[in-house]
């Protein structure tokens, strides 16, 4: 792991344990050049991959023909309107509406140890990197600075990069496009992951050949999107979960974002990832600066599986709030699907009553607590009790589930105000629309205008009164429209293009500040279901709503996609009622159950119209569940099989880090060929040590070696009146 500076080559290398990234300057014109990211190479003169040994291409040795050399030559981070065609990274109008900008080198630095970017702290940032490079650069001509990072961590392959840009000019200048990432690289034939879908439908996997000219990811929502997740991997047409080359790019922001890559005349790749320019144009004065949200890029020679894994251990190691992530989550139930708006105190207080003695920890009052909200069309906004439906008041209810053993959470919409609100007719001038145009709604209301700060003021408030009114350990923080009409009475015309971005950072502002006051408080976002199922917002809740799809077939593709890049321990995962509220479909509890067991195990539907039977079933899946939380939270997540590629069924392992425990979950979806036994083999065990297999399939344990396991495989028997799921537990015995 290290990041150097081979003078020899005048090459700056950054090592991780297994990769390699390698830039490189040009001599007369000091342009920042790409040269390699894949596997671990050694030090070698890799100057030559640029192409301009013969120097005959350099713009210094031909200068009627710089312009083809700009389009071709592979930038760190592509100027504007000075001869590369291909899709830019920056875009600069200065004070006399000119549009041109390059960056050459000026300098570099490494710094070691624990460094973190000025974000004006409050972007969400990789924390614990161990050595951070900064490339110096700048436009002559405009005299503004540009700061290119690339940050390692000691324990992780991944590499962080992102971008500054200040203005060291002397005018104000306009920044319209300013992206985090820039990577040209050779285009071995390969295809794209990226995470697509709606609600109830979030991050289905796709799949394809990266076709030539430009193609694009991307949101322009106001938050990451049911659409689009800032996610892509590129990868060898041959890759699957345990073989071939893979690049992951995760973009660490919650707002807008685009994600191209461009099929170059020349049969070459550029990739590139960040903000959405999409009515983006930031002001910035004299000595501003702006600050690119940071990529992941992890690069993986052990197939889809191994980056997995890497985003896995580097999110709960380096992003997610260290106070929680390692920390048995609290089993909660939450009353949306089982009540929606249709409940009191009384009824969250039966269901408090049956979630204890089926050995929940906790229970979440949903939407529909405050202002005199009993639909989707009011309060939102009024952030006080409604003593119409919780008539003891929410001290006293709090205490009430306090004394029958639950600890209790409560559900905010924070970012928006209902037109028939208090705080709509008090302060009409608060939500974000366009004066003299009807601003569109969605579920009946807008959004607030967080970039003014006396907004950002109310809302901390707001929570901050009734979280310090009573025992409140958990905040669902839900956000359930799309940003439109971007106008605000705070901004002025100077600083209205700002908009959507200052409204992300004044989320990460009010999280932030809330954590801070309330270092114990467990946020979990929530966006219309897992419309905000982003690294950012990870930075502030260990976990994160999946899906409104509580359907567990659905849930499998859901889940899968989310697992790409996100730790099983952030997807919340619900039981919920059957036959399902979104599908219809009738799923047996056993297969609800253990698809809820795949991330953060929760319950969500009337427990108190259960049977006994039904209960007791529950309560059995929530003691399996505790005996496997551990691997959630800390374990290899392995892929085995997907329900979306072979059509029958799904399944998945969770291996402990010492390989000691494991967990295999089968799910079967539709019928076997000749409801034949199957045959699976397992993966990620370690080869010589001998498993005990237990499974409510086996009359008895089954021993073998976790080799025999992983070749010659685990046979599953048919069993045909309850085929649906079955999990295995796994324990070594001998070592
Ligand atoms: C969103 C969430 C749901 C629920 C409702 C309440 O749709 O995804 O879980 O909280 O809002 O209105």
């Amino acid at each position: 792991m290290s990041i150097r500076y081979l003078s020899e080559y005048k090459l700056f290398k950054i090592d991780t344990l297994r990769t390699s990234y390698i830039i490189s300057i040009t001599d007369t014109e000091g342009f920042i050049a790409h040269v390699y990211y894949g596997k671990l190479i050694s030090d070698d003169d890799t100057n030559y991959l640029l192409r301009t040994y013969d120097n005959h291409w350099l713009p210094s040795e031909l200068p009627q023909e710089r312009l083809n050399f700009m389009n071709m030559f592979p930038f760190e981070f592509c100027g504007d309107n000075t001869g590369d065609f291909r899709e830019n990274s920056i875009e600069i109008e200065d004070c006399n509406g000119n549009n041109a900008v390059l960056f050459t080198y000026d300098g570099y630095e490494i710094i070691k140890n624990g460094f973190n970017r000025n974000h004006e702290d409050l972007m969400p940032s990789l924390y614990n990197k161990s050595e951070t490079l900064v490339i110096y650069a700048s436009d002559k001509v405009l005299g503004i600075k540009l700061k290119l990072y690339y940050s390692i961590f000691d324990d992780n392959d991944a590499i962080v990069r992102s971008a500054e840009i200040v203005n060291t000019s002397d005018a104000p200048i306009y920044l319209n496009k300013m992206y985090s990432v820039c990577i040209d690289m050779e285009n071995y034939d390969y295809d794209m992951i990226s995470l697509h879908g709606n609600w109830g439908r979030e991050r289905k996997i796709e799949r394809y050949r990266i076709p030539a000219g430009e193609h694009r990811i991307s949101s322009t929502r106001g938050r990451s999107s049911h659409q689009a997740n800032p996610f892509v991997a590129i990868l060898d047409s041959n890759a699957d979960q345990n073989r071939g080359d893979v690049y992951g790019f995760n973009l660490v922001y919650s707002g807008n974002f685009t994600a191209v890559s461009e099929i170059t005349q020349f049969g070459e790749l550029r990739y590139s990832m960040g903000i959405n320019p999409h009515n983006f144009r930031y002001h910035l004065d004299v000595n501003e600066s702006f600050s690119a949200p940071e990529v992941v890029l992890v690069y993986s020679d052990c197939g889809i599986g191994g980056m997995s894994r890497t985003y896995h251990d580097l999110y709960r190691k380096h992003l997610i709030n260290p106070d929680f992530v390692f920390k048995k989550r609290p089993l909660l139930i939450n009353n949306w699907e089982a009540t929606y708006f249709d409940f009191d105190d009384e009824k969250i207080l039966s269901i408090a009553r049956k979630a204890k003695s089926i050995g929940l920890d906790m229970i979440v009052m949903d939407d529909g607590w405050f202002g005199t909200r009993n639909d989707p069309n009011t309060s939102l906004g009024d952030w006080f009790v409604n003593e119409n439906k919780i008539k003891c008041g929410l001290p006293e209810l709090v205490r009430r589930i306090n004394d029958i053993g639950l600890d209790f959470g409560l559900w905010f919409e924070p970012e928006m105000v209902s037109p028939v609100s208090m705080l709509n007719s008090m302060h009409p001038d608060w939500a974000i629309k366009i004066e003299g145009r009807e601003p569109a709604l969605e579920r009946n209301q807008l959004v607030l205008d967080l970039s003014n700060p006396e907004v950002r003021e109310y809302i901390f408030n707001s929570i901050k009164n009734i979280i310090s009114s009573c025992n409140i350990k958990y905040i669902k923080w839900d956000m359930n429209r799309q940003l439109t009409d971007l106008g605000s009475s705070y901004l002025d015309k100077e600083h209205i293009g700002e908009l959507s971005h200052r409204f992300v950072m004044g989320v990460y502002e009010i999280q932030g500040r809330l954590l801070k006051e309330f270092p114990y408080l467990f946020i979990e976002n929530c966006s219309s279901g897992g419309a905000r199922f982003d690294p950012a917002m990870l930075y502030y809740s260990p976990q994160i709503w999946a899906s409104d799809d509580t359907d567990a077939i659905e849930r499998l593709s859901i889940q899968e996609g989310t697992a790409l890049c996100y730790p099983l321990s952030t997807i919340s995962c619900h039981v919920s009622v059957s036959p399902n509220e979104v599908v219809g479909r009738c799923t047996p509890m056993y297969t609800r159950s253990k698809v809820a067991s795949f991330g953060t195990f929760g319950c969500e539907l009337d427990i108190t119209k259960l049977n006994d039977i039904e209960l007791a079933e529950l309560k059995e899946h929530i003691e399996d569940y505790k005996n496997i939380s551990d691997l959630v939270l800390s374990g290899d997540y392995y892929r085995i099989s997907s329900y979306n590629d072979n059509q029958t069924h799904d399944s998945w392992m969770i291996i402990s880090k010492d390989k000691q425990k494991a967990v295999f979950t089968l799910v079967q979806v539709a019928a076997r060929h000749n409801n034949r036994e199957l045959k699976i083999r397992l993966k990620g065990l370690n080869p010589d040590y001998l498993y005990k297999i237990s499974s409510p399939l086996y009359k008895e344990d089954i021993l073998l070696h976790g080799n025999v396991l992983m070749n010659a495989g685990l046979v599953i028997p048919y069993a045909r009146k309850d085929f649906l799921t079955r999990e295995f537990i796994l324990n070594a015995v001998k070592c």
